[in-house]
């Protein structure tokens, strides 16, 4: 029997109109454009307002893919939705984003890997499948960070923006599609990323929110060292478990937290700049949309058969690679 493959066969992706720019958070906090132009590469990032949470944004993401796509919410068998800022601890974000664009006929949940967390829902959607029983598979990378981030605090308050994207994924017997994955966890890499109250272990309390606990707590150094072996470590395994060289690989697509990371992992990998998609300095990290987003922008550059990689790595801490065939030209129908 053939091989079936997963394929991603279309992308969109939603951003809300309101820019943070750098100026503005100088504002509010002590720093300046060029600290975070130099440190980090990011110049502005999108913020949603108001009280809408994660499935605002997803809902909008998906019902522009299944309207460039041609899908009715009908023939969806499975919606998966990658975030760290669900609307609700309970129920699934997944639920909710299925319920406001009309998916009556499917089942999912949602899957929390942090920055790496795209990668990870990517791949489980990828299992269902090749399993031959999923025929339509979406998958949702969605965070409004806004909702996690403390304005006060000028050592993560520039990093972080909202955004949704997500995919089709649809099975395939041509030679395109999700190839492989690498993925890791490493959970005594915890205390580095992470949010102190909010969960079992410490509920939320007075005490919490006075300290100040639901908010991204990150030791920045630590995790950049980190990060910047891990991703390029599974990115230039992936290159050499399929002979890719520089010139044979099409495209690399890095999570988008630090421009030195991403720079750090096209030096490991060979690749020149105009290779790697980069829009870290309009939308800052966006956590489980980066991916898709950078794939959203560059929809109408990629040709059928190009071969790419997508890296990552976030708290947990999580990385992984995963080595893909694009499996259309250019942009799909609006
Ligand atoms: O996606 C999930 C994974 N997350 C990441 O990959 C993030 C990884 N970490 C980073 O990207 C970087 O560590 C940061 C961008 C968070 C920080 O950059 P850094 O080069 O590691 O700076 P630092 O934390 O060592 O701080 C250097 C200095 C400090 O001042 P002193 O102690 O040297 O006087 C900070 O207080 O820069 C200061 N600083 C700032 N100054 C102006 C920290 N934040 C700011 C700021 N504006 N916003």
């Amino acid at each position: 029997m053939e091989k079936l493959r997963a394929a991603i066969t279309g992308v969109h992706a939603w951003v809300p109109d309101y820019r943070l720019t750098n100026d503005e958070l100088a504002t509010m906090v002590d720093t300046t454009d060029e600290w975070i132009m130099q440190r980090i590469g990011i110049k502005e990032r999108r913020i949603l307002k108001g009280e809408r949470g994660s499935s605002y944004m997803g809902a909008k993401a998906v019902r522009g893919l299944l309207e460039k796509t041609g899908t009715s919410p009908d023939e969806v068998d499975l919606i998966l939705v990658s975030t760290i800022t669900p609307d609700r601890i309970f129920p699934a974000t997944s639920n909710i984003i299925a319920d406001k664009v009309g998916i009556k006929h499917a089942w999912g949940f949602d899957i929390n890997a942090a920055c790496s967390g795209f990668l990870f829902t990517l791949q489980t959607a990828v299992e269902y499948v090749e399993s031959g029983r999923y025929k339509k598979v979406i998958v949702v990378g969605a965070d409004k960070m806004s909702s996690i981030t403390d304005y006060t605090d000028r050592t993560t308050c520039p990093l972080f923006g909202d955004a949704a994207a997500a995919v089709l994924l649809e099975p395939t017997t041509e030679d395109v599609g999700i190839i492989d994955h690498i993925h890791h966890v490493d959970g005594s890499g915890r205390k580095y990323l992470y949010m102190k109250a909010g969960g079992s272990v410490r509920p939320p309390s007075i005490e919490t929110v006075t300290n100040k606990e639901h908010f991204v707590y990150q030791e920045g150094k630590v995790v950049f060292k980190f990060a910047v072996s891990r991703m390029a470590d599974v990115s230039v395994e992936m290159m050499e478990k399929y002979n890719l060289t520089p010139e044979t690989l099409n495209w690399l697509v890095p999570h988008q937290a630090n421009m030195r990371i991403i720079e750090a992992t096209a030096k490991r990998m060979g690749l020149p700049k105009e290779k790697v998609m980069i829009n870290i300095q309009r939308y800052g990290n966006t956590t489980s949309a980066t991916i898709p987003l950078c794939l959203y922008e560059w929809e109408d550059q990629l040709k059928k058969g190009d071969n790419i990689i997508l890296a990552a790595f976030g708290g947990g801490f999580t990385w992984g690679a995963i080595y893909l065939k694009w499996a259309y030209d250019g942009a799909k129908k609006q």
